[in-house]
């Protein structure tokens, strides 16, 4: 069993983390969801909520930490952090070490050694923004694992790579971390 943080920003893929949050639930894992503002606007927290079976955190001001401190709590706690969807906003607020949000806090609070995972999707031209590939470069060269894009139609109606990665092949690839010897 793994603690996972799911963090999950606003993109509109945010719904297929509902999907990956059940797996990794029904796997035996203790998911900790965590939504940036953004993400609400998309999808409601209690989704989330219910499918983990404990409180989605968006608000670093409304915390359930009796200290105050969800980010620093959750950092601690977890084994392995994954944010999907990850959006060009994430990518440059984390591979800037910037914290606006309870997500952007506990991805700095985190320890280097611990898996972190971030899954893109965006909209292809997007993807191809020369700013974008370079905080993605900045975030791999800093330990962080990728996962996709891949190529297809994306929400925005445009073909080309920035499609979120499918959840099955998600999961398949997250796999090797989630064993107990890991
Ligand atoms: C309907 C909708 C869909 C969006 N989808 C994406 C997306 O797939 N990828 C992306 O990078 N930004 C997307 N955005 C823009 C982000 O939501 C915006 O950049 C926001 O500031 C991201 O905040 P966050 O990174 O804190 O979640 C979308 C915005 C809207 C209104």
């Amino acid at each position: 069993m793994k603690r996972i943080v799911l963090g999950v920003t606003g993109s509109a893929a945010c719904f297929k983390a509902v999907a990956i949050c059940s797996e990794l639930v029904q796997m035996g894992h203790e998911v900790h969801p965590v939504l940036t503002p953004s993400a609400t606007r998309l999808i409601a927290p209690l989704q989330f909520s219910c499918i983990a079976g404990r409180r989605a955190l968006h608000d670093e001001w409304d915390p359930v930490d009796p200290a105050g401190m969800d980010h620093i709590e959750l950092a601690r706690a977890a084994d392995l952090l994954l944010v999907v969807p990850a959006t060009a906003n994430f990518l440059g607020q984390a591979a800037q070490a910037l914290a606006p949000t309870l997500l952007g806090s506990l991805v700095l609070a985190m320890e280097r050694e611990k898996p972190r995972l971030f899954v893109p999707a965006m909209n292809p031209q997007m993807w191809r923004n020369p700013g974008v590939a370079r905080n993605v470069a900045t975030l791999e060269g800093d330990g962080w694992l990728r996962i996709g894009p891949i190529s297809g139609l994306t929400a925005c109606g445009e073909e080309g790579e920035g499609r979120m990665a499918e959840p099955v092949d998600i999961l398949a690839e997250i796999e090797p971390l989630l064993s107990d010897g890991a």
